[in-house]
């Protein structure tokens, strides 16, 4: 097993050298993120004694249950101590992967009640994302917690509290702001690659029926194999619909419809290269164009975002897209654009781009030169040539930059990794309570500026609506 490790380990070194060849134009910064993606590696194979054994539990286990907890496994010193879900069948499923002896529950509480459990995953659905972390934290558990951190705006300061209060290490999990792909673009901003930002376009579009939250409904979902009471216990009194459990998503009562889903990866990503704290004002419009299933939250929406000039960014705009019926098949992109070029981010890779302006002035071409008299033209002409060197009214060329993670890389695992170093060294996070609330907000703003038809200021320093 050790072996394997050590032979994948190498694998990867080598890899992380053949990108940085790629990358042979970056600044000298580049080999700072190469070296930092070579410590994490190193982690991974690194040794656990038994004392550093961590024991999980998990608070839902639907789809992002399981691919969280698979990944959660492969951290070394992680051991799975028990599985809360409401609905049976997940349960059943949860039995028939680790074991018919596993510890199971409807109960999240009575999860948190046991001693043999140091730190608890919640990926249950965003409504309970707020009370389940605080009870998790009261109750002495570390606390991986999917995104959105929070479901309403005024819960975020109740789980920064919480985390201060009961002093337990809290990690949001928006996997991404882990990848080597977004740290290596944050150095390339900072080393003034594209030179001075002022914007940030970030698109992410599905064209597919799950890719629009349709996803499969078991055979048996009824009142019973889901616990609807208890799943309505944080919201107003619903007759059971399985949409409203199996897509909460599509549903303001229980979901954050596509800005509280896929905004907050693109404004965490964002946030993460840009050291920025937030946008100080947000509006977002949406609509209904396809998915027409009962839900109402919309399929296609964007958000538009000012980010004021501070010490940590100049001022810039940024674009929200989300298109769950598009025809270019898909896409997921954060393009950041400055004075001096480009970066795409997509995934764990990134292009730059570069164009310049000349030093020059521009003069002639599609100019109202042309249209002077005869004369002057030729007068004004010789004055420019006599101004401007040909260097000086040139565009300066730089080379593209590609940067491609090495294969089998993989930031989820980044993301646990951080979170169960934290807990065994108490390094701080990556994400903490603070960080996902600072992407949370601006997301959840954007579902309160469609329904309300209104412009939202926010106060990114201090986090609060204004
Ligand atoms: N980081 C990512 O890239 C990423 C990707 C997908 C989903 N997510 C997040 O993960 C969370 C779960 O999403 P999903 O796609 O797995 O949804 P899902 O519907 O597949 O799973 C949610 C599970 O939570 C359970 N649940 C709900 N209320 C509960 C309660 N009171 N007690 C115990 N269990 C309860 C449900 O039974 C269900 O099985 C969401 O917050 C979502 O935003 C994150």
């Amino acid at each position: 097993m050790r072996n394997d490790n050590s032979a994948s380990r190498r694998r990867f070194l080598q890899q992380i050298g053949a990108t940085s060849m790629l990358a042979a134009a970056a600044p000298l910064q580049s080999l700072s993120a190469k070296e930092k993606a070579e410590e994490r590696v190193l982690r991974y194979d690194r040794k656990i004694s038994t004392g550093d054994t961590i024991r999980l539990g998990v608070i839902g286990f639907g789809v992002q249950g399981h691919i969280d907890l698979e990944t959660a496994l492969k951290v070394p010193g992680v051991q799975l101590a028990g599985i809360c879900d409401l609905y049976t069948g997940r349960l059943e499923n949860a039995k028939e992967m680790y074991g018919k002896d596993l510890y199971t529950t409807r109960n999240y509480k009575d999860l948190l009640d046991r001693p043999d459990i140091d730190a608890v995953l919640i990926a249950s659905t965003d409504v309970w994302h707020a009370r389940m972390t605080i009870d998790a934290l009261a109750k002495g558990k570390h606390v991986y917690i999917e995104k959105p951190m929070v479901y309403k705006i005024n819960e975020g300061p109740q789980v920064i509290e919480a985390q201060k209060k009961y002093n337990k290490v809290l990690q949001v999990g928006s996997q991404r702001v882990s990848s080597i792909g977004l740290a290596k673009a944050k150095e390339l901003l900072a080393a003034g690659e594209i030179g001075k930002l002022n914007m940030v376009n970030a698109v992410y579009d599905r064209q597919s029926s799950i890719g629009a939250w349709e996803y499969t409904i078991p055979k048996d979902a009824d009142a019973s194999t889901t616990d609807w009471e208890r799943f309505i216990e944080v919201t107003d009194k619903m007759t059971f619909d399985a949409k409203k459990f199996f897509w909460w998503r599509a549903f303001k009562q229980v979901g954050t419809g596509v800005a509280g889903d896929l905004f907050i990866h693109l404004l965490s990503g964002t946030h993460l290269i840009t050291n920025s704290l937030g946008p100080e004002s947000i509006y977002s419009t949406g609509q209904f164009s396809h998915w027409k299933d009962g839900r109402d939250m919309p399929d296609v929406m964007a958000g538009v975002m000012q980010y004021p000039d501070c010490p940590e960014h100049p001022a810039f705009q940024m674009t929200l897209q989300v298109n769950f019926i598009s025809g270019t098949g898909g896409q997921q992109i954060i393009r950041l654009i400055g004075s001096e070029g480009t970066i795409d981010v997509n995934g764990n890779n990134l292009t730059v781009k570069h164009s310049y302006m000349p030093e020059a002035p521009g003069f002639g071409g599609y100019d109202s030169v042309f249209t002077f008299p005869k004369a002057m033209q030729e007068e004004m002409q010789r004055e420019y040539e006599a101004k401007w060197t040909p260097e000086q009214r040139r565009r300066r060329t730089k080379p593209d930059i590609t940067f491609a993670a090495p294969k089998g890389y993989s930031e989820h695992l980044d993301h646990f990794t951080n979170f169960f170093d934290a807990i065994r060294t108490g390094k701080p996070v990556v994400e903490d309570a603070t960080f996902g609330f600072r992407a949370a907000a601006p997301s959840l703003a954007c579902n309160e500026s469609y329904f309300k038809k209104k412009i939202i200021n926010w106060d990114p320093v201090n986090m609060k609506l204004k």
